[in-house]
């Protein structure tokens, strides 16, 4: 591919960037004529200045029980109490190049949620109270301007789904540096988990409720196994356009040893709270895939990559989410 492509590429991205409008400042979001939703929360490295940056929470003694504050007086303690602050950098133009590919293949625009402002500022893919001690969470740390952004972009999706009609999927959008050089697909399943299913120890039938892809699960009946690492798995059509995945049928080439020494993110906040696994009937699957840094470093790649991933789940959704393009 030459320059020319690229800048084409690019020219197409910031073309369908402008052409739409924001919920906020912060949010922008491209309305949608089918139950596909690309989001993209960590990819901007806007940084409203007069914000507190997010920092370490502080623990209370049993290093469970985390209190995020970005302006409290309290010590922050990194070591029980961590926070996410990192860019994915390029994420931003990967993701809208995938909607831009999923609406060449489908013929449809998909829903695109984009957050707008530097993860350092606020996290939209973590908690922003802690459930089990009712206090501030990592996402936005009691900041009340960062909390109704957060209110937005997730409101957003929630109101995506509640007019969802049938069976729809959701793609988050992340980046990673693992130094595997693959995607890491996130279903809720741990990696020890997934080496349990590989290794013949569990096939983990009785959770498949924990599956970030469980309308499927339940609808087509097929096996967590099925899902993960079969023929029309998302890891699989992605390996088939020239790009490794894990789990994906290069996961089965590993040895036990190398497979249990690697790094893997399995899916975040926002595919837990707005995938099918909690959604009390409304029937949105959720997936999360953090890129690599050998791709998104590379002007060359990038590109390429978004042309595949975007064809991979296409093909994806094409298989399994008939129901969309009726
Ligand atoms: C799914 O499998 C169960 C158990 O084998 C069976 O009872 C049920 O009818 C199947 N459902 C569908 C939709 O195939
Ligand atoms: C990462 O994988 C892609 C796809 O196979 C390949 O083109 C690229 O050269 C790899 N990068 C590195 C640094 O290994």
């Amino acid at each position: 591919m030459t320059w020319k492509y690229h800048l084409m590429l690019l020219w197409g991205a910031l073309h369908v960037v402008q052409a739409h409008e924001f919920d906020s400042e912060f949010v922008q979001y491209i309305p949608g004529e089918i139950n596909v939703i690309v989001s993209i929360p960590h990819g901007s490295r806007s940084s409203p200045t007069s914000w507190p940056s997010r920092r370490a929470g502080c623990s209370n003694t049993n290093g469970y029980d985390c209190f995020y504050s970005s302006t409290s007086s309290c010590v922050p303690d990194p070591n029980s109490c961590s926070y996410g602050y990192f860019t994915d950098a390029f994420t931003e133009d990967i993701g809208i190049e995938v909607a831009n590919v999923v609406k060449q293949r489908l013929g449809k625009q998909p829903h695109v949620l984009i957050l707008k402002v530097a993860r350092k500022k606020l996290d939209v893919n973590r908690p922003i109270f802690n459930s089990y001690n009712g206090k501030y969470d990592e996402g936005a740390q009691g900041f009340a301007p960062a909390q109704a952004v957060y209110d937005k972009y997730h409101g957003r999706l929630a109101q995506i789904k509640s007019q969802m009609m049938g069976r729809g999927i959701l793609l988050d959008i992340h980046g990673q540096a693992h130094k595997q050089n693959s995607t890491e697909l996130g279903y809720l399943f741990r990696l020890d988990q997934i080496e349990d299913l590989i290794n013949g120890v569990d096939n983990l039938e009785t959770q498949r409720r924990r599956c970030g892809l469980l309308s499927l699960l339940d609808e087509t009946n097929a096996s967590v196994w099925d899902m993960l690492l079969g023929p029309n798995s998302l890891g699989k059509y992605l390996e088939d356009q020239g790009f490794k995945a894990l789990p994906g049928p290069s996961t089965l080439q590993m040895s036990a040893a190398t497979l249990s020494g690697l790094n893997y993110f399995n899916g975040g906040h926002t595919v837990k709270e707005h995938g099918s696994r909690y959604s009390n009937g409304k029937q949105m699957d959720a997936v999360q895939a953090e890129i690599p840094g050998e791709i998104r470093w590379s002007s060359s790649l990038r590109p390429t990559y978004a042309q595949a991933l975007g064809n991979a789940f296409s093909d994806f959704v094409l298989h399994f989410y008939p129901n969309i393009l009726v």
